[in-house]
């Protein structure tokens, strides 16, 4: 270690301490009263809601929230409080008084690459003036630009900066986030950006899944050898990723100038020999036959889904994958809009994702993503509600945990500033209405 990587390290294992510090102090239980409104409470807890269903949102106005041990305890009216704690439960906790403001569950990210070298802003010049995406990445910009940058970086340095874009997202409402590879694009570099991963795991009070994106690119010394580059996946990085225990799930680039849809097969049938379930990149660029892939190994979620057809649909029908749009990424590329309003009334469920990263979506607001779910999608808000929560859950296995406001699920909440209504929360965009952020019944942010 030089000098400079030691000072990075005991900044983050300083900023490891202080969590937990804080976390110490902040283990009593939390009593949320006067809820202006308690957002999508669930008596009998589902693990997604799908067509019809996503326009309903069940909410309790005038609540209290008790949170204990990390976990949902009880919630209900206001007019059922008084008899439900003795004092002494009251002295034992930490009241917060919510008058005015509403509660709901933390947002669910479920699909990000934000551990990333550098930003990309120069890129964004280019496109700006007319590159397309593709035409850029051919070039060698694009993922190629941040996988250069990522083999000479620390796996310190990589820690820090990612640490602090989670104390973001936090500030934002999320609870949970997925996080994938897909930078180092060798094995050594693969490997070094999951174990970067493993530690934010446990040093930031995130749920954190981790994915592995070796097929994410083709290197530049494979631009002709690109079955050699999917062999290097199968016969090195998947085993080596396994043996380490680096990886939640795998995911492959299946797009027109990327990997096919047989590299795909390939690397994904790999990947199941090694129990990696798949969530995919596919059809953001074409028809490209990425959707009926995931579905045929039962992908936890394929994601972008741009370039949605009948057949898509009709694929998506009856599996348990979660169909995922990335509204940011659209938004950012000028690219066409996912059919969402068509796979809804198709009885499809839809989650939302950032897709936070440094080349077509750097921001990881989900509040943001709300409001391009009814402004650029024209989901009610309910239905935005659902697909940035417990579809979105889903769509990392974490809809048993987290996504909506159940007693039994892991406390992951925030508390608005004062607003009108829940549907004020899509329409204000742009600016950030969560007042504080508690993770596992901890306050984590006060903003
Ligand atoms: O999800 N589509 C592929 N990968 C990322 C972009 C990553 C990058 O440009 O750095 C995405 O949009
Ligand atoms: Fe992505």
């Amino acid at each position: 270690l030089n000098y400079l990587g030691i000072v990075k390290r005991l900044i983050c294992d300083s900023k490891a301490l202080n969590y937990f510090c804080q976390k110490f102090n902040n283990m009593k239980d939390i009593i949320i009263l006067n809820i202006k409104e308690l957002i999508q409470v669930e008596d009998s807890p589902r693990l997604m809601v799908k067509g019809a269903e996503m326009a309903e949102l069940t909410t309790i106005k005038n609540a209290f929230l008790h949170i204990s041990n990390g976990l949902i305890a009880s919630f209900g009216s206001m007019e059922i409080f008084g008899g439900k704690f003795n004092s002494r439960q009251l002295d034992n906790s930490k009241i917060i008084d919510a008058t005015g403001k509403m509660v709901f569950p933390s947002f669910c990210d479920s699909h990000t690459h934000l551990v990333y070298p550098a930003s990309r802003e120069i890129e964004y010049v280019d496109k700006i003036k007319g590159l397309s995406y593709e035409e850029i990445a051919k070039r060698g910009g694009g993922i190629l630009n941040s996988a250069r940058r990522l083999q000479d970086i620390s796996e310190e340095e990589l820690t820090c900066s990612a640490f602090e874009r989670l104390k973001e997202i936090i500030s934002f409402g999320t609870g949970a986030v997925e996080i994938k590879s897909g930078y180092g694009l060798t094995t050594e570099s693969e490997l070094k950006m999951l174990r970067v991963i493993r530690k934010l795991k446990e040093i930031s009070p995130l749920t954190i899944k981790a994915t592995f994106l070796g097929a994410h690119a083709v290197p530049l010394e494979y631009r002709f050898r690109q079955t050699e580059y999917v062999d290097l996946i199968i016969n090195e990085m998947i085993p080596m990723v396994a043996s380490e225990e680096l990886a939640d799930y795998i995911d492959v680039f299946c797009d027109r100038g990327f990997f096919t849809v047989e590299d795909t097969d390939r690397i994904l049938n790999a990947g199941m020999k090694y129990g990696l379930r798949p969530k995919i990149h596919a059809n953001e660029l074409d028809y490209s036959g990425g959707i009926q892939v995931g579905v045929k190994y039962n992908a936890l979620s394929v994601d972008h889904l741009e370039y949605t057809g009948d057949a898509e649909i009709e694929a998506l029908k009856d599996s348990e994958t979660m169909p995922t749009i990335l509204p940011g990424a659209a938004f950012f590329l000028n690219m066409p809009y996912a059919p969402a309003r068509k796979m809804i009334e198709a009885g499809l469920p839809v989650a939302m994702a950032s897709d936070f990263n440094p080349g077509s979506s750097p921001s990881g607001n989900m509040q943001l993503v709300l409001s391009m779910a009814s402004i650029l999608y024209r989901m009610t808000p309910e239905e935005g509600i659902n697909a940035t929560t417990i579809n979105s859950a889903y769509a990392m296995d974490l809809s048993r945990e987290m996504g909506s406001i159940a007693v039994g699920k892991i406390a992951n909440v925030f508390i608005t500033k004062p607003i009108p209504s829940y549907q004020y929360m899509p329409y204000y965009y742009g600016s950030n209405k969560v007042d504080t952020a508690i993770l596992n019944g901890v306050v984590e942010c006060v903003n």
